[in-house]
């Protein structure tokens, strides 16, 4: 198994194309570069939101409806974190223990305190693209106690096995590699968390293929929404998703309700939960 995932990673150009784009980052002039890659944005994000439309009404087969965005989780965390402050401190701990940078430069353990408390139990499976060292796999498998956690990532490097964790490796930038992950481990996830490559094309790409994969009441995550460039169009994202029957979704302006980390990134998160 492990030659054929190496086989894989090599021969993915999708993987050198982000090496490329890296590289192009570090030795173009920042504003031409910011000049084409906003270019580039224009042409692709519309065309990433038709394809949520597209997949998710052929699936649901019935007409999407316009809604408008929902604050529900937002108004738990800035009116009711005293409810959770067991919660937040436990995901903090484990945050820091395993050495995820989820609490230090972002206070994820907030939101995740008000959504993932009442399942800690419960919970059976839990997914996260990103896997690099671990950390957060571990940080999962200490707080869902009886859940197995899954993790896919583009590097060799960071598969590992132990008791209660699963990797393999997977490039979210292929559609091809996202639904070999379904054929091999195809379940109900009741919590997915994308904490991988983090453009759009990687994380729509993601959401196409994992979505449907929810269990009833299934909990989607995408972190680390870069909020200056990529707020309005995760805003239409999660428009769209609130406009279908079988899902509620939240856009969520996270450093706004927080204590500020001392980090000053503006990032915000998508929330997506299958009904
Ligand atoms: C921020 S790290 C994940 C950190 C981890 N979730 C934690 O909290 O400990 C991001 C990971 O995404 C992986 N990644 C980058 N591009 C990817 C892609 N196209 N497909 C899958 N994983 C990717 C990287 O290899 C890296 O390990």
């Amino acid at each position: 198994m492990e030659s054929k995932q190496k086989e894989f990673k090599s021969s993915s150009k999708h993987y050198l194309s982000q090496k490329t784009w890296r590289f192009l980052r570090h030795i173009l002039p920042l504003s031409f570069w910011n000049y084409l890659y906003s270019l580039r944005q224009l042409f692709l994000l519309n065309k990433l939101e038709s394809l949520i439309h597209k997949r998710f009404i052929s699936l649901e087969k019935e007409e999407h409806t316009k809604t408008h965005s929902s604050k529900k989780y937002q108004e738990l965390i800035k009116s009711h974190s005293q409810d959770f402050m067991t919660d937040i401190e436990i995901l903090k701990n484990l945050f820091n223990q395993f050495e995820s940078d989820k609490e230090q430069l972002h206070n994820y353990n907030y939101l995740y305190a008000v959504l993932f408390k009442e399942i800690k139990e419960t919970a059976k499976k839990v997914m996260e693209i990103g896997t690099y060292k671990g950390a957060s796999l571990r940080s999962w498998k200490a707080y869902f106690t009886s859940a197995e956690i899954y993790g896919i990532d583009i590097d060799p490097a960071t598969i590992f096995s132990e008791s209660r964790i699963h990797t393999m490796l997977a490039d979210q930038n292929s559609m091809d590699s996202l639904y070999n992950v379904n054929r091999q481990w195809s379940q109900e996830y009741d919590v997915i968390i994308d904490d991988g490559w983090h453009q759009p094309e990687a994380s729509i790409f993601t959401m196409l293929a994992f979505i449907p994969q929810l269990a009833k009441g299934g909990i989607y995550i995408l972190e680390d929404i870069d909020q200056s460039k990529y707020s309005k169009f995760y805003q239409k994202i999660s428009d769209v998703f609130n406009g279908f029957e079988n899902y509620y979704s939240e856009y969520i302006d996270l450093p706004k309700l927080v204590p500020n980390t001392g980090f000053n990134y503006n990032y915000g998160l998508l929330l997506i939960i299958k009904k």
